[in-house]
């Protein structure tokens, strides 16, 4: 969604908001724009398009290089006006002196644009956000408040999200920003200060970083910053944290694409979610540990999340549930917000989100924690708003994932439940605790290597992936731990090629979707050597004789299986649990080259965000 960065100190503040505005081009975006204070005014630039667009047009003008100072910019996912320039931020003031950015959104702007109309103001784009400005504009202009007092009076009216940074043009030694509901981060550096919506612009200048909460406010005056409450006006102590991210993180290196290199970071991104997390006889899961007398206890865990994290979800309730013995109910964030889930001091509700930023599922914790429940977060990001809003919780500690389709986070979100999932079966002696965690740690020993045998077998994913590529229509296959797959495995295809793809439990096509196949339409089973393996083969028959073509993803050497399938991707014979995310890699690198076959914008596919902090 929406991508803020904004720099106050001495250096041109330009290349410094390009640099950043590229680095937050992930999050996915239509227009782009800056402001900067320059001689007294503020000057405005923006464009519908791309940060190159927008590069291109900044360098033909003065401005680029001689504006030292404060400046800010911003990629908008349009909400409310379609993409154009008149809707790209910043967004200014009647007066032409106030400008602003911003992330989220205003919800009552209807009922505050009436308002300011009747004051006279003249509005010139069709968005919430420049009701904000506007409002700020009203109060500085008209009520005679100063500049802090305005914008705090302003968010004080305002419901909704916001992440912002506002500019003055009579207050060009200050910044100011806030944010309640979408993320905003200070960067502090001797003289100088950033501002972004995540840290990746931020991490190339410096470690030192402030999240700010929800309702704060963050005055940058001189040399100084002050962070305040919104409502109240009162200081506040925030701590700096160090963190530890190196720039190599947010590149692409030596691959074409960061989801290339998100899919090949498995080889190493897994293993490292499991680091430290065991010992001979015990799960590891320091995070919880406040909590953990109580998790064990619970009679009902709720699973919430959105799109692939959700998937994750689905696996946490199967392995739970066979494991620790307890049920498990996977909800849609978006439907668990209003849904009258039933919640209570004893149950355990886990939120799993990558970039611990989305909308939906923050309000789900939100409603859990007013409920009393027990709230657990899963997330990548530390330090996110989920991660902070949750009781206790573990991170995946993937790496930073920057190509909007979630690929290493998902497979660290499924390493993580299967490790919530021992530790509670072993608390609650629902296993045989040696025996299962030996033979876990046995089977995840080899990972590293069994990860690369698959990205090895890329070129030849590669080729079967082109044979397929001008398919309309895919159906995903499989059972049990590998429904879930599937539906990854369509939502991947979905996401960066634009193909419509759907998966099913494999023998509940039978119901329905069967009506599709014909000779055109590919299908891909997912077929592990295990209990259902036989109930496939006979689904692999059914799709068979309507001329479906079948690409079968096993490890299963057996000669029927081959003569069934059109395609077969041969895996390493691994236990069930490692097959799975054996899989989800083929699938993954599978929608990546039909993707790139197709020249589609595999990194920030077109209407996507990579984090969607708007409900
Ligand atoms: C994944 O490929 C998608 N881009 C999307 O479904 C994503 O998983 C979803 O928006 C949830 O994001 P989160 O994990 O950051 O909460």
């Amino acid at each position: 969604m929406c991508g803020i960065v904004a720099y106050k100190g001495n250096k041109d503040c330009h290349p410094i908001l390009l640099d950043g505005l590229k680095r937050l081009e992930y999050r996915g975006y239509d227009s782009a724009g800056t402001a900067c204070n320059h001689n007294g005014k503020l000057v405005v630039t923006k464009c519908r398009g791309k940060v190159a667009d927008l590069e291109r047009i900044l360098k033909s003008r003065k401005i680029y290089s001689d504006c030292s100072g404060s400046g800010m910019a911003h990629t908008r996912w349009a909400t409310h006006g379609e993409p154009n320039r008149k809707n790209a931020h910043p967004h200014v003031d009647q007066s032409g002196k106030i400008a602003l950015i911003h992330n989220g959104i205003i919800e009552n702007y209807i009922t505050l644009k009436k308002f300011l109309k009747n004051k006279k103001i003249k509005f010139n784009s069709d968005t919430d956000t420049e009701v904000l400005v506007q409002l700020i504009g009203y109060f500085y202009n008209k009520v005679g408040l100063d500049f802090e007092e305005s914008v705090r009076a302003s968010l004080q009216r305002v419901d909704g999200a916001y992440g912002i940074v506002v500019l003055n043009s009579d207050e060009p030694d200050m910044m100011i920003a806030a944010r309640s509901g979408s993320p905003l981060v200070l960067g502090i550096k001797d003289h100088e200060f950033f501002l972004a919506s995540d840290i990746s612009p931020i991490v190339k200048y410096t470690k030192q970083i402030i999240y700010l909460d929800e309702k704060e406010i963050v005055v940058l005056k001189g040399d100084n910053y002050d962070i305040k409450s919104v409502d109240t006006n009162l200081s506040l102590s925030k701590e700096i944290k160090i963190i530890d991210h190196k720039i190599q993180d947010f590149e692409k290196g030596n691959f074409d694409y960061f989801m290339h290199k998100e899919i090949h970071d498995q080889n190493y991104s897994i293993t490292n979610t499991l680091k430290g997390r065991s010992n001979d006889h015990d799960i590891l899961l320091n995070g919880l540990s406040k909590y953990w007398n109580d998790i064990k206890e619970t009679n009902r865990i709720y699973i919430t999340a959105c799109g692939t994290s959700w998937h994750a979800g689905l696996i946490g309730k199967n392995i739970i549930e066979k494991f620790a013995k307890i049920p498990v109910h996977v909800e849609y964030a978006s439907e668990f917000r209003y849904n009258d889930t039933i919640l209570d001091n004893k149950t355990v509700v886990i939120a799993i989100s990558q970039s611990g930023e989305t909308a939906d599922t923050l309000a789900a914790v939100n409603k859990a924690n007013d409920a009393g429940a027990i709230t657990v977060g899963i997330c990548n990001v530390p330090g996110s708003s989920i991660a902070r809003a949750t009781d206790c919780g573990i991170y995946t500690r993937c790496g930073h994932e920057i190509g909007v389709a979630s690929t290493k986070a998902f497979t660290s979100q499924v390493v993580i439940l299967y490790l919530f999932c021992l530790k509670l079966a072993s608390s609650r002696k629902t296993i045989d605790v040696k025996t299962t965690l030996t033979g876990f740690f046995k089977d995840f020993s080899n990972l590293d290597k069994d990860v690369e045998i698959v990205l090895r077998k890329e070129k030849y994913i590669r080729k079967v992936a082109l044979k397929y590529k001008n398919a309309s229509s895919f159906l995903y296959l499989g059972r049990g731990l590998n429904f879930p797959i599937a539906l990854e495995g369509a939502l991947k295809l979905k996401e960066i090629s634009y193909i419509h793809a759907e998966g099913y439990p494999a023998a509940e096509m039978k119901h329905g979707p069967i009506a599709l196949v014909d000779k055109n339409m590919p299908v891909i089973f997912i077929v592990p050597k295990d209990k259902t393996y036989n109930k496939i083969l006979s689904n692999i028959e059914e799709i068979k004789s309507r001329k479906g073509k079948i690409i079968s993803i096993t490890n299963s050497k057996s000669k029927r299986l081959k003569d069934l399938s059109d395609d077969l991707i041969l895996l390493p014979n691994v236990s069930p649990y490692l097959f799975s995310l054996l899989a989800t890699i083929v699938l993954q690198l599978f929608a990546f080259f039909i993707a790139v076959a197709k020249k589609r914008d595999v990194d920030q596919p077109r209407n996507l965000a990579k984090s969607v902090t708007v409900e």
